[in-house]
């Protein structure tokens, strides 16, 4: 059997797609943690700040916090309005840390902001943490890196600094990049691939 030649570029590129996917968990659906990675990073040029570099490990982090506080409601006293001083504490951080491969050591200098949107709608999520107290990290010159995660209405950023006791330990290795960096670009290329065939 002769496979037209487009088919079988297709499917070079789904069984390569798939084995990625089996490597590493590539997500093409997190589109409101891009416009937020990418607001603030606007922000912070706006400030003639260096852009924050994607954190892997603080990805993680941020994931699991958000996973601590979907169950709570957005009140006036939780996310962007809490109070400085009186954040809420998990008991259970460490073992959050644990789960992201962290240490308190490695995460000391960091910071972790939650906020609360209904829907996560995205000018008043950048606006939660450009335009309230949160700012004053976001115009911090001593972070380098960020990561977000996000569950149900609530969306966190946890901040890395480039120094041993913040920097989270990132398992940046190039490798990590490349294989996130690749998938994403299969993800855009299978779409393409996947419109015009059914087209
Ligand atoms: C928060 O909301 C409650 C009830 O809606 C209100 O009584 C309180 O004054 C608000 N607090 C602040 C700081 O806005
Ligand atoms: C943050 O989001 C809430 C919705 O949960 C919104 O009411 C509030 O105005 C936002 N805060 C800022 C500073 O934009
Ligand atoms: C950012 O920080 C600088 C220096 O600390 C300060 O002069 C400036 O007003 C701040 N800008 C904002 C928007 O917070």
């Amino acid at each position: 059997m002769v496979l037209p030649k487009l088919s079988l570029l297709f499917w070079i590129l789904l069984s390569s797609y798939a084995i990625l996917l089996i490597n590493s968990p590539v997500k093409c659906d997190d589109d409101e943690k891009d416009n937020l990675y990418q607001g603030i990073n606007k922000y912070r040029s706006s400030l003639n700040l260096k852009a924050l570099t994607k954190n892997k490990n603080a990805d993680c982090l941020a994931d699991k916090i958000a996973d601590q506080f979907k169950n709570q409601l957005c009140t006036n006293t939780t996310g962007a309005n809490t109070v400085p001083g009186t954040e809420p504490q998990f008991s259970n951080y460490p073992n959050l840390l644990a789960k992201c491969q962290l240490a308190i050591s490695d995460t000391r200098d960091g910071t972790v902001m939650p906020a609360c949107v209904p829907g996560l709608a995205s000018s008043l999520v950048l606006a939660n943490f450009t335009k309230s107290l949160y700012s004053e990290n976001l115009n911090d010159t001593k972070y380098t890196g960020i990561g977000i995660g996000s569950e149900d209405n609530w969306i966190v950023v946890v901040l890395t600094t480039d120094t041993p006791t913040g920097n989270f330990a990132p398992y940046s290795s190039n490798a990590a990049n490349l294989i996130s960096k690749v998938g994403m670009i299969y993800c855009s290329i299978l779409l393409l691939a996947g419109k015009s065939f059914l087209s």
